[in-house]
């Protein structure tokens, strides 16, 4: 991983500090349904606060696409995060000129301000010079607390950090540090756990890890696609059939790769995806022609269990089966409880990630439990896929 100027390398006292966060929550009928992401970014605000520095957030709400859009607004967040980190928030109506600089001037040493949605301005998508000039004028150094966004190429994740002083938040360093000892210098045996309902949009994450992990455990619908490639009958199950030579290939260079690839070897089955429907466990080689497969089966869950007690980190992506049926959360939930007791026992690192996942691991109660949980859904995807995040590559201190 590359070097990062952090929070320790960034003069604050006195200084006005913009600050990317990502305050892009989740809401319903305008209220905020959940704060773990202000959550996450208030060790950096609070540090901020402590030396002295005026703190500017800086964050994007929804897909606005260039345009005001009032249902887009973060003036409700704002109030989120002033509740969270139990001090006001001044809130200013534009992100950059004469409302900001009014927002920015009326707060001192220690306080926090929020400004406008960035998207309002197309110049934050399309990452363009003049508008993160207009918001590096706002400030006198810049912070990316946004791993979540970091894997867009925009004005306020990529340009602005080449125009003030930058450095990595509290939250990007943890997030970093928690992604490089999962995948870049993990403890061995590392396991990754790749759900999820089709292998179509995970085949460059698949073709990552391979190289990297020591096992692969497929599961959701997309290891129906891998099981169909390895000529079993997979019954009504959602399959990609098209993809099987795909998998197949994979499967192929895993082997190369020294990585062992770990599908179902039961099943539990049911006539169609509804929560207490009548259910019936069936091994693999025994999938009934009108059922669909919607979780593992108990044997999976054991198999799974035992090998977990051999393996030191476990970076998981993506639910076993259609937790959000039970039961069919089953498989899930064993699997997420059992590596969250050998976290808890210091015996494993656990890394988890993708909107999906998360839920998954809150439905099972092990949320907290986990080594580390990601709040990003695309930013994850893309660094499973090994892909440079342009927002994190701004921050290295040897780019290249
Ligand atoms: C997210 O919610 O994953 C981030 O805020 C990024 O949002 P975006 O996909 O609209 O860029």
């Amino acid at each position: 991983m590359s070097r990062f100027r952090t929070l320790d390398d960034l003069d604050a006292a006195d200084r006005t500090i913009l600050v990317r966060v990502d305050l892009n929550l989740p809401m319903q009928d305008g209220e905020v349904t959940d704060f773990t992401r202000v959550d996450r970014v208030l060790p950096t605000i609070r540090e901020l606060i402590d030396r002295g520095a005026r703190v500017v957030l800086l964050s994007h709400f929804g897909r606005p696409k260039g345009q005001v859009n009032p249902d887009m607004s973060l003036r409700p967040v704002a109030e989120a995060v002033a509740n969270r980190l139990n001090r006001p928030v001044t809130f200013a109506d534009d992100c950059i000129g004469a409302g900001a600089e009014a927002a920015i001037m009326s707060i001192g040493a220690g306080e926090v301000a929020l400004l406008e949605n960035l998207r309002f301005h197309p110049g934050e998508e399309s990452n363009d010079n003049t508008f993160a000039a207009a918001l590096a004028a706002l400030g006198d150094g810049y912070v990316n607390d946004a791993f979540s966004c970091s894997h867009r190429a925009h004005a306020s994740t990529a340009a602005l950090a080449h125009k003030l002083p930058a450095a990595a938040g509290r939250n990007m360093e943890a997030e970093l540090s928690a992604l490089s000892a999962a995948l870049e210098k993990p403890q061995r045996p590392v396991a990754a756990v790749v759900g999820g309902a089709k292998i179509s949009t995970k085949l460059d994450v698949l073709g990552h890890l391979i190289e990297r992990v020591d096992f692969l455990i497929i599961g959701g619908a997309m290891a129906n696609t891998f099981l169909h490639a390895e000529g079993y009958d997979v019954g009504a199950s959602l399959c990609e059939s098209d993809l099987a030579d795909t998998a197949r290939a994979i499967t192929t260079k895993a082997k190369d790769k020294g990585c062992e690839i770990l599908l179902p070897q039961d099943a539990l089955v049911a006539d169609a995806l509804e929560a207490g429907i009548t259910t019936e466990t069936v091994s693999i080689k025994a999938v009934p022609t009108e059922k669909m497969i919607l979780d593992v089966g108990p044997k999976t869950v054991s198999d799974l269990e035992k090998r977990l007690t051999s393996w030191h980190t476990i970076l998981w992506n993506g639910p076993l089966g259609a937790f959000e049926f039970p039961p069919f959360d089953a498989g899930t939930v064993a699997l997420a409880k059992a590596a969250a007791a050998r976290t808890q026992a210091g015996d494993l690192i656990s890394v988890a990630g993708g909107g999906d996942t998360v839920a998954a691991l809150r439905h099972a109660g092990v949320v907290d439990d986990f080594t580390y949980v990601s709040t990003a859904g695309g930013a994850f995807l893309e660094w499973l896929e090994g892909k440079e995040l342009p927002g994190v590559k701004a921050l290295a201190i040897d780019q290249s």
